[in-house]
């Protein structure tokens, strides 16, 4: 049973784009969670914030994620929330290598700029300043990854090369694991 690799990050850090791109070289399934969300739901993801609010996207997520924590050789662009809920790092765990995407506040900033109304989470007068401030709160929840990446200023093979070796490496390091020190 081929292991999924999810993964994770804040808004903007790439998970899409960078998912699909490795799902493509790996001849792996593509998911997006918020897309299966909507999907599932009939909602967008605006749509279930305004209309339902957080708490109900929050369960919807959990379920997805117990969902897809069963299945096996996907590739899954998670929610940047998605790592707030430990039960939601320990169903994707459970057969699957953690990649967390990081990018520069700037960085993320310019990117979400382009779609800020597909995220309820950012609005219109959201600077730098708060994206830190949301990152720096969420840290300690993207540590969790098995693997990091920087995709700032990052041309996307080159991030989706970089996590293959990467990936390769953990692989090679769990299967033969280091003779412990007397
Ligand atoms: C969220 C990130 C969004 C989406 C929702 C909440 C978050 O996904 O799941 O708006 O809490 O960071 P993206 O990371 O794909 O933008």
């Amino acid at each position: 049973m081929g292991k999924n690799i999810v993964l994770i990050g804040f808004m903007g850090t790439g998970k899409t784009t960078v998912g699909m791109r490795l799902a493509e070289r790996l001849q792996l399934e593509f998911v997006d969670m918020d897309r299966e969300i909507e999907r599932i739901t009939g909602m967008s993801i605006a749509q279930i914030f305004r209309k339902h609010g957080e708490t109900r996207f929050r369960s919807e997520e959990q379920l997805m994620a117990k969902k897809l924590g069963q299945r096996s050789n996907l590739v899954i662009a998670t929610g940047g929330g998605v790592v707030l809920h430990p039960e939601n790092v320990a169903a994707l765990k459970r057969n699957g290598i953690i990649v967390g995407l990081e990018a520069s506040p700037e960085a993320i900033m310019s990117r979400v700029s382009r779609k800020k109304s597909n995220r309820p989470l950012l609005g219109k007068h959201t600077t730098v300043d708060d994206i830190e401030k949301m990152l720096a709160a969420r840290e300690e929840y993207y540590a969790c990854a098995d693997i990091r990446i920087n995709t700032t200023g990052q041309d996307l093979n080159k991030v989706v090369n970089e996590i293959v070796v990467q990936i390769k490496r953990l692989n090679s390091r769990r299967k033969n694991p280091p003779e412990l020190q007397e």
